[in-house]
Parts: structure tokens; C-alpha cells; sequence
């Protein structure tokens, strides 16, 4: 016997507003055309003014707990992925917490900027399996668009706001493979890269700042990083590409997830694809992509999937799990 981290409920949010690709056609020289062949993204989501991360938030765990059939007080943490908080300070989890009705139990945010919501699942699991939480609120939330430079159409394009959230649950397994649950985690980093994909401000510098990415640069980091990750992980517990049933990817570019399933040699038909409509999400994208992907009907009960995950650090990582 073991004990496993098993997803009993997920949900997310997304806000009102969709922006198509041809509004940017008004301010800047770019077109549809540029960026659906580049990126695959055809539209995204922008949050309303005043509208922020953790409202997002709140509403993607209000549905995460609906969907368990769980209130806040069955909640023992909640973690939240982000790099776009409200306040320098407090937390946004804790923010999410109190408007939750959670007077129990302990939240914090989890900065792995793309990558956060792998870094905030592993973290998560740990908490369950070392005896610290028996239920974790996972949720991932950006408003990217408040750290967009609006004339800069090599990266004002790409991103999106949104939220995903779900809950982790302390089951017993029987320790292998076969266990519904987080199998196995993979997480890595390497600060040598932090030209590439950067916000020029922050809290220390005195200044919000904007994002600044090497789009091509990252690219070439990001397709071999995110199937050797996924290798690494699914290797650990004895598994190899061909048992995945459903690759759920950070939704950056739809060239990196064809280039990723290409080189794991799984087709597209096992890829949960969300980039075309919540464009580049950061940390709330695979909660999203996970919750969309169940809502089609696409994930089902007992499935493997495999998520993968990188960005600004460079950080990235991989997570198994059988939902
Ligand atoms: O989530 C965190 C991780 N981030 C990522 O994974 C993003 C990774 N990178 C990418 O998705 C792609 O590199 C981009 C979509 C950002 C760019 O695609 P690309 O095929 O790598 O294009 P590029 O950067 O090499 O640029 C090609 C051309 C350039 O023009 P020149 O120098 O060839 O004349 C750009 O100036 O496309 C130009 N360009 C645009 N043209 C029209 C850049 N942005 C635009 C635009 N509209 N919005």
C-alpha cells in the first residue's frame, strides 16, 4: 500500500472579455494570419479593470470545490502558481483563503512563472505524502496582461489571463504504476537563462515593469526540454511514451506541442490542445487545459497523462499522474 495524491475535483475560470486576433491589427504590424501560423493562437481572455489574480483564482477553486463535491472547510492548503499577485504582499493564496471562508490551514504562492503549476503540483504532493495536508486547493491564476508592453508585438500577442484549479486528495494505492494519482514528478531549473524570458521590474527595482522574451531562443530550449522532462518522469515509475493516454501541455505555441509529441512519438490525438482560444496562460494553463480537456470529455477516469511545463527561469518540469 501507498498513498497517493488523487485528483477528486478540477475547474477554472476565464474572464469575460475575449480579444481576437484582429484587434491587435489596429495598434500594431502584425496580422491574423502572423500569428495563428506562428503561435496557433486565435483569441485569448483579458481580465476587466480592477479585475484581479485572485479573483481569477477564486472562482477557478469555487468551481474545483463544486466539482469535488467539497466545501473550503475540507480544505487542509491551498497553493497557489503565479507570477502576477495582487499586492507585493500578502499572498495571493491567502487572499483566495480568506474569500474563501478558510480560517484553518495554510496557503502560499508558488513563482515558477510557466512552469509554476508543475512546481505547485510537486509541492503539493510532497505536502500529502509527508503527512502536513491530507487536501490541497491546487490552483494556478495570471493577468499577464498587466506586465504586457502593448507596443511590442513579438510578445503582446501571445498571452492571456486566466485560472485553473484542483484538489488533491490523500488515497491509499497500491503502489504502482497502475494507482490512480501523481506517479511521479520531475522538476528543474537553470537561472544562466534569465535573459531569455524576463520582467524588466519588479518590488526590489522599484518598478512593475514589462515581460521580455527571446521568443526563438526559448523555443529551441523549450521542445527538448519538455520531452526529456516528461521521459524523466514517466521512466521513473516504469512507464514509457507509448503508455501516455493524454499529453496536457503548457500552452505556449502550438508548434512546441507538435514539436514535443513529435519527439515523445505520441500523435496529436493524445495532446489536449486550449492555446487556439486561452492563448499563453502562463501557470493557470495546464489547469485550464486539464479542466477544458475533462469538460470535452477528452480526459477520462483512470487515464495517464503526463503535463509539461517551461518558462521564465528557465524553469521547467513534468508531472505523471493518473486522473
Ligand atoms: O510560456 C513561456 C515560454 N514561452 C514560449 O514558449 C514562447 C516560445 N517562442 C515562441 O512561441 C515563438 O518563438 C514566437 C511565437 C514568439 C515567435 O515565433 P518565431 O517563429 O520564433 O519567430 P521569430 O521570433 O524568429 O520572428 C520571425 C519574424 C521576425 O521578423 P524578421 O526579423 O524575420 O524580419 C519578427 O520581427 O516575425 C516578426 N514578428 C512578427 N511579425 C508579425 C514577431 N512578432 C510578430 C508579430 N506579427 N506579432
Amino acid at each position: 500500500m501507498a498513498g497517493r495524491s488523487v485528483v477528486v475535483g478540477v475547474g477554472h475560470y476565464l474572464p469575460e472579455r475575449i480579444v481576437p486576433n484582429s484587434e491587435f491589427e489596429k495598434t500594431l504590424d502584425t496580422s491574423d494570419e502572423w500569428i495563428r501560423t506562428r503561435s496557433g493562437i486565435e483569441r485569448r481572455h483579458f481580465a476587466a479593470d480592477g479585475e484581479t489574480t485572485s479573483d481569477l483564482a477564486t472562482k477557478a477553486a469555487e468551481a474545483a470545490l463544486a466539482d469535488a463535491g467539497l466545501t473550503a472547510d475540507d480544505i487542509d492548503a491551498i497553493i497557489l502558481a503565479t507570477s502576477t499577485a495582487d499586492l507585493t504582499f500578502p499572498s495571493a493564496a491567502t487572499m483566495v483563503q480568506a474569500r474563501l471562508g478558510m480560517t484553518k490551514g495554510f496557503a502560499f504562492d508558488v513563482q515558477a512563472v510557466c512552469a509554476g503549476f508543475v512546481f505547485a503540483l510537486s509541492n503539493a504532493n510532497a505536502l500529502i505524502l509527508s503527512g502536513q495536508a491530507k487536501r490541497v486547493l491546487v490552483i494556478g491564476a495570471e493577468t499577464f496582461s498587466r506586465i504586457m508592453d502593448w507596443s511590442d508585438r513579438s510578445t503582446c500577442v501571445l498571452f492571456g489571463d486566466g485560472a485553473g484549479a484542483l484538489i488533491l486528495e490523500l488515497q491509499e494505492g497500491e503502489g504502482t504504476a497502475q494507482d490512480r494519482g501523481i506517479l511521479a514528478t520531475d522538476l528543474n531549473s537553470d537561472g544562466r537563462y534569465k535573459d531569455l524570458l524576463y520582467v524588466d521590474g519588479g518590488v526590489s527595482t522599484q518598478s512593475t515593469g514589462h515581460l521580455r522574451m527571446q521568443g526563438n531562443q526559448v523555443f529551441r530550449h523549450a521542445v527538448e526540454k519538455l520531452a526529456k522532462t516528461a521521459e524523466t518522469a514517466l521512466s521513473a515509475v516504469g512507464l514509457s511514451n507509448s503508455d501516455v493516454d493524454w499529453i496536457v501541455p503548457h500552452q505556449a505555441n502550438i508548434r512546441i506541442i507538435q514539436g514535443t509529441a513529435k519527439k515523445m512519438g505520441l500523435p496529436m490525438e493524445n495532446v489536449v490542445v486550449t492555446v487556439q482560444d486561452h492563448g499563453n496562460t502562463s501557470a493557470a494553463s495546464i489547469p485550464l487545459a486539464l479542466s477544458v480537456g475533462k469538460e470535452r470529455g477528452q480526459i477520462k477516469q483512470r487515464d495517464l497523462i503526463v503535463t509539461e511545463a517551461i518558462g521564465g527561469g528557465l524553469a521547467w518540469g513534468s508531472v505523471v499522474l493518473r486522473w
